[in-house]
Parts: C-alpha cells; structure tokens; sequence
C-alpha cells in the first residue's frame, strides 16, 4: 500500500495521547473525517457505528448543525472573554443551567468553567483544599480516590487517579493522595462469591478515615460508575454510605462526571441513580457533546460562599480559556438537544435493551464473564473460564479484538488496566437497528476469539 501526503504526516508529525507512535509509523491509521448520528466515515469512505462516542463524549450524537450554528454565530458575535475580569453571556447561561440541573446540595451551585476533565477535578480538588483552610483546617490535605480509577493527567488528577502505570513515570505527585479498594463486586476480594455485596469496601474508606484522621483529609473523588476497570457499579448503599461519612467528618464529596453526567447512565447525572447529593460535581466530554472544549466544577453554594468577602478569600486559580465563549455557546445548544430529546431517559431505555441484547447474546458464550454497566455505559468482561473467572490476559488478544471490530465497521474500547473487558458508550441516539449490528459483530468477534482461546 503506498503511503499517503496524510499518513506520511502522521508518521513524521503527529503525537497521539496514551498511544506508542511506533506502531502508528508502522501501521497507517484510518482517518476519521466525518460523522452523522451514531456513524463516523474515514477519510476512504469507509463506515463504522462508533460505539465509543468518541472518547464517551459526543452524547447528542455527531452532525448536530443547531451546535455548529450556535458555536459559529458566538464566534462572529465575540469570540473571547477574559474569565479573570469580565463574566461572558452564554457562560453565564450555562452556569444557571447547570445549577438547576445538577443534584449538588439543596440545588443551588456556582459554576467554575475550565476547558476538560482534568482541569474540573484540578479545580475541583483546589476549591476543596481552599475551602477547607478557609473553615481554619490547615492540615486537611489528603485525598482519598479509589484504586485504578481515571481521574485525568495534569498533576492533581493524576495524583487521585489509581492507575500505576499512568502514575509511574511523574512520581512523586501531590503529597497525600490516598486510595481505597473498587467497589467491584465481580472481582472483589471480600464478597464475589457472595450473592450481593457485603459493603466491604465502603467499610474500607471508613476506617482509612479513622486511621488518617478525619483532620487531615479534604476531599473524597468517585466515579458515579467507574470507566477504569470497566463499567464498574457500586452497590445501593454505597454512596449514601459516603455521603453520610462526608457529613459527620466534614470531608468535601466530589462526584467526578466527567464520563457520567449529561446522559450517559440515563439520567443528568450519574449521582442521580443513587439519589446522592455531592458537594462538587466534576464534569467536561457530554457538556458540550464535544462540539468544543470546556468542563465545569459545579459547587455547592455553601462551599463557595466560604470564597466571598475579603479579597484575599477569593479562588486562587484560573486558567484563560475556562468558560471560552463559543463552547460556551455550544453547551447551550447542547443541553437544549438533550432536554428537547430526552436522551438521558432514551440512554436509559436503550442502555436496558442493549444489555438485555448482550446477556441473551452471550449467555453461552464461555469467555463473557460478566456484562455490566448502566445507562448506556456498558462493559463486556472476559475470562478464560466462567466458572473460575480466571482472566483472559494477552495484550495481543485485545489488540485482536479491536482490529477485528473495526474491520467489521464496529469502534468501541478493549481495555485491559484492569482484567479485559470491552466497552461500549454509544451516542445516546444509537438506533434499535446500530444496537443489534454492534451486538450481531461482537458475537462474531468474541466467538472467534473464544475458539482460539478454548
Ligand atoms: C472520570 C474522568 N475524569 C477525568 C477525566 C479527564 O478528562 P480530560 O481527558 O478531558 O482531561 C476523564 C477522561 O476520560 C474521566 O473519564
């Protein structure tokens, strides 16, 4: 095959994130070029169902030309804003949205914009650290997130995300981060082989609170379902649990919904589901359906009121392009398409039958461990034996996978941080008949793969 003016480029040039160049230089990607409802098409035409959303974020699906209007008429009208001096009209429209919507506190928030996930829960732990001296706690540092969970990359995050291998090369980070076990009753070390989870692992944060000093720690960070690890749901108790201990010990509960919030597990909010009220909430990918750029820390207004009065009790951070107009536009026009569609309630009745589609599917196929997830956020674990659960490891095997669904026009994840497990988070406007394409290749697929393995 002979190279084209683009791939030779990508070759020489580009640098993508999380991914060995080398195997790129080797190996020519497709290009993605175009997209429509739940379908992208490379730059050959070819057509695939992106059963990923991108990277879980384009929520309202792509094509949406009332986004792109928006975001084109804010551009022509003002393109910036300093958000250190001047607040900017749809900003501030988001901002109010966002309060009504999000299930912080008694429902009343102020919103701090930043431009992704990472710089919502680096604002996120920063308002939590500040607030805590602002209320004379000066020794409360520490945080506590749980083991393998992804909370971004930039210093902070990186410090709460429980990945070691993401971790490894940028030690030591932030000082005081701790972890606690996952909520992951499939695998879990105290109760899989219970019918119903025992609560272990919340009793787990408890006494690590206990032991550290409930005076030394700022801030809690969770997933509502977490990515890492794969589609992973705590049992009911879990977050009331938490909430409960935040409550008596005074520690700020972040709720990261970076992945969750604006539809994906069928509700706003992930937090909904288990009708938890956080203090802040994180959230970035489904904002803007990924037409642009931006995320938000939405916090509780008794938390940010501790920042008003004297100058120097002001939030010491900022970043120039936090609440940048256009996107701002876009998350406007954005959130009026999910509310006029209901895709979170659509992301709920699709998501029960996708997975009522993969069990019966799967049903007697022996290296589907587990399907699990919510909403339309739904993980496929594999294993070497059922009975066992023995893990199906083999980096190459989930490189395999990937290519053998893509081959069969089918995008999603196969990741292995954890024990391998392939993941599906669809635009939450996936069609009946695009759920029983990606279910009819998976079966294919992971058939063909469970012959090799047996
Ligand atoms: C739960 C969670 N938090 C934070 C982030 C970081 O977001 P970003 O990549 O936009 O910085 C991600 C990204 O996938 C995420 O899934």
């Amino acid at each position: 095959m002979t190279e084209s003016p683009l791939q030779a480029a990508i070759a020489e040039h580009s640098w993508l994130h999380f991914t060995q160049m080398q195997r790129l230089i080797e190996r020519p990607p497709i290009v993605i070029t175009r997209g429509e409802g739940s379908k992208v098409y490379d730059a050959e035409g070819r057509e695939y169902i992106d059963a990923l959303a991108g990277l879980f974020c384009v929520n309202a699906g792509y094509g949406r030309r009332e986004i792109a209007d928006a975001m084109h008429a804010q551009a022509l009208k003002i393109n910036y804003v300093s958000s250190f001096s001047y607040p900017n009209e749809p900003a501030v429209q988001v901002a109010a949205r966002l309060a009504q919507l999000a299930p912080v506190g008694a429902g009343d928030a102020r919103v701090f914009f930043v431009s992704g996930g990472s710089e919502a829960v680096e604002s996120a732990l920063k308002v939590a650290k500040q607030y805590q001296r602002a209320m004379g706690y000066r020794g409360r540092y520490k945080t506590i997130s749980r083991r393998l969970a992804y909370h971004g990359t930039t210093m902070g995050a990186l410090s709460v995300t429980g990945l070691a291998s993401v971790r490894a090369p940028f030690e030591p980070l932030v000082p005081g981060a701790r972890h606690v076990p996952m909520p992951h009753h499939y695998r879990c070390a105290y109760c899989a082989h219970e019918a119903a989870c025992n609560l272990s692992c919340v009793r787990e944060i408890e006494e690590l609170v206990e032991q550290e000093g409930a005076e030394t720690i700022a801030a809690i960070i969770l997933e509502p379902v977490q990515n890492s690890g794969g589609c992973i749901v705590p049992p009911p108790d879990y977050y009331r649990r938490v909430r409960a201990l935040c409550d008596r010990t005074g520690i700020v509960m972040i709720m990261d919904e970076v992945i969750c919030g604006f539809g994906r597990v069928g509700y706003w909010f992930g937090s909904e589901h288990w009708n938890v009220k956080p203090d802040i909430i994180t959230c970035a990918k489904g904002l803007t359906s990924a037409y642009a750029p931006l995320g938000a820390a939405i916090v509780r207004k008794e938390i940010a009121d501790a920042f008003l009065g004297e100058e120097q009790k002001k939030f010491m951070h900022g970043i120039t392009f936090g609440g940048h107009p256009v996107s701002a536009a876009a998350a406007l026009a954005n959130i009026a398409i999910l509310e006029r569609e209901s895709l979170p309630q659509r992301a709920q009745v699709s998501g029960e039958y996708l997975m009522g589609q993969l069990k019966e599917a799967f049903e007697s196929r022996r290296i589907v461990g587990d399907v699990r997830g919510l909403g339309l956020f739904i993980g496929i674990e594999l294993v070497k034996d059922r009975e066992t659960r023995e893990s199906l490891h083999g980096e190459a095997q989930m490189g395999w996978l990937s290519d053998q669904l893509l081959a069969r026009g089918v995008i999603c994840r196969a990741d292995d941080r954890l024990d391998p497990v392939i993941q599906l988070s669809p635009p939450l406007v996936i069609t009946k008949e695009e759920m029983d394409r990606v279910v009819a290749v998976l079966d294919e697929v992971i058939g063909e793969l469970e012959k090799q393995v047996l």
